[in-house]
């Protein structure tokens, strides 16, 4: 691509209408400048008086900012501010653009056989060194405008999560004044505020709901591959419902119905045996996929009990429990390729999935409820930020070397710079020399269960994974830390379903809940483009 088509291409002007083109910039607009440009073959004969065709119109947004000097700006004015800013970087680029435009151009011109007739190449060549000067000065300023264009987009995208913020802490009091305002201890009042405010407020109050089915279409992992030997089952409970899972005759996983089709006896209790898994009322036997392959002392029937799609990958089993069809791709949760993983370990816990993830997406609370383990010590920072893009689902903690992500449906993946064990150093992860890697996966059990898959790597001291019950310790401090956590959201729940919003009140430090909270929401409304989509 020649250098004009490429100036053309990054002002969207389509190529084609470069092919011989000449470049003037015109005063046409007040404050502002256009582009125009002949367009046509060359050496055509044409009346290029007529030709000249204007590119674009740049006008220069200086002269339209709001004026708001020695004033406190609310978020609209600020926003307003934001915007002209980047319009004045976008206009300051649009105009180094040109003017390498014309200084290409010029060294055409220059390099002209006609032109080179009447001068010598010393004159030539002066002229070409002026003209390559001028050039990389310009390419400097665009480099300089990049950088300019880049700054702005990041304060707008800090100021659109301050608006954002402030909107939810609006649309929250006029929620808040509602309820303090009528009696809310009557079923009624609270129907009434859930109807002036639909859950999109955030409103996460009331007995747990059914969970909505449209939640169900992810993959969602259930077991770690370890635990699933090829005679052993995992019994799980799934939005609800009870599955087993085992190993059918190829090794292959496979998720059925914890319910056998006879007389209802749990199957787990039961054992496998060359791949299918036998009833331990009358014997029964199922494959993976669900077909009672045996029934013992009667005719065999053709019957099937319910089977889901179930696959194993990078040490996890995962189910798709939706009525839609299976994605083809499963998401990767293994840690970067430096870590090594240290522990695996799964618990039962009495709390809705929703409150867990909540938990786990929030930093702020450490120093405060962690007291006697992994945040002792700990001070409490002036201010606590989650900083994350706009439309981003991970970022990482201010003050903590910790960055942290919520993949849907249900996992968090965090890492966490730790110079020294115990330790937090550094303003953030890539400064810290060792790290953990966590993985909390929240499958949801049923409305007040949650099967919590936890995974712990390291990417240092591998000699760890030798030494003798370290499994042991590994489970006792994860259980220390999570009944720190656990306490609180088992009393956060009694209130919920007593009908207390448990994100009554967000401010900036809980936006990473919050926007798992509006995913979840935008999930269950069916939209057709989910929010803080990574983009492909
Ligand atoms: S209940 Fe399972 S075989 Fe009878
Ligand atoms: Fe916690």
């Amino acid at each position: 691509m020649s250098a004009i088509a490429a100036a053309a291409a990054a002002l969207s002007i389509p190529t084609s209408l470069c092919r011989s083109s000449k470049f003037t910039a015109k005063k046409a607009v007040k404050g502002g400048f256009a582009v125009s440009a002949i367009i046509g073959e060359e050496g055509e004969l044409v009346d290029r008086k007529n030709l000249w065709m204007t590119i674009f119109e740049v006008e220069d947004p200086r002269s339209k900012v709001p004026q708001c000097k020695g004033k406190f700006l609310d978020v609209n004015q600020a926003l307003e501010v934001a915007r002209y800013d980047i319009q004045y970087c976008d206009w300051k680029a649009r105009q180094d653009v040109l003017a390498i435009m014309l200084l290409h151009e010029k060294v055409v011109q220059v390099l002209n056989p006609l032109a080179r007739e009447y001068k010598s190449i010393g004159t030539l060549k002066k002229e070409l060194a002026e003209l390559q000067e001028e050039l990389a000065v310009a390419h400097n300023q665009v480099h300089i405008s990049e950088a300019r264009i880049g700054t702005a987009l990041d304060k707008l995208a800090y100021m659109e999560t301050l608006v954002n913020d402030r909107l939810l802490q609006d649309r929250n009091t006029m929620e808040f004044n509602v309820s303090t305002s009528t009696p809310s201890t009557s079923a009624e009042s609270l129907d009434t505020v859930k109807t002036r405010h639909p859950r999109r407020s955030l409103n996460v109050s009331g007995p747990v709901q059914s969970y909505h089915a449209r939640l169900k279409n992810f993959w969602y992992p259930v077991a770690f591959s370890a635990d699933l030997k090829d005679d052993t089952m995992v019994p799980t409970d799934c939005f609800e419902e009870p599955w087993v899972i085992f190993r059918g005759k190829d090794g292959k996983p496979g998720c059925v119905q914890n319910t056998c089709a006879h007389r209802a006896c749990p199957l787990h209790l039961g054992s496998v045996n060359e791949g299918r898994i036998q009833c331990p009322y009358h014997g029964w036997e199922y494959s993976t996929d669900g077909k009672c392959e045996k029934m013992p002392s009667t005719r065999l029937l053709n019957i099937k009990i319910r089977a889901l799609p179930c696959l194993e990958q990078e040490g996890m089993i995962w189910i798709w429990p939706g009525d839609d069809p299976p994605t083809a791709n499963l998401p990767s949760l293994l840690p970067p390729s430096e870590f090594q993983i240290h522990a695996e370990i799964v618990m039962e816990l009495p709390v809705e999935h929703g409150l867990l993830l909540d938990n786990l997406l929030d930093l702020a609370h450490a120093p405060f409820t962690h007291t006697s383990t992994f945040a002792k010590g700990w001070s409490v920072p002036s201010l606590v930020k989650f900083l994350t893009p706009a439309s981003g689902l991970q970022g990482y903690w201010d003050p903590y070397p910790i960055d942290m992500e919520f993949r849907p449906p249900c996992m968090v993946l965090s890492t966490i710079g730790i110079s020294k064990p115990g330790k937090l150093e550094g303003q953030n992860t890539g400064e810290c020399s060792t790290h953990l890697h966590q993985l909390h996966v929240c499958l949801p059990s049923s409305r007040q269960k949650t099967r919590l898959l936890y995974r712990m790597s390291l990417d240092f001291a591998p000699v760890l994974k030798h030494v003798p019950f370290i499994q042991y310790l590994w489970r006792h401090f994860a259980e220390k830390v999570l009944n720190e956590d656990l306490r609180l959201v088992l009393g956060q729940q009694e209130r919920m379903l007593n009908g207390a919003n448990v994100w009554n009140w967000p401010v900036s430090y809980d936006k990473l809940g919050v926007r798992y909270r509006l995913w979840r929401d935008a999930v269950e409304q069916g939209s057709k483009r989910l929010p803080f989509e990574k983009s492909a």
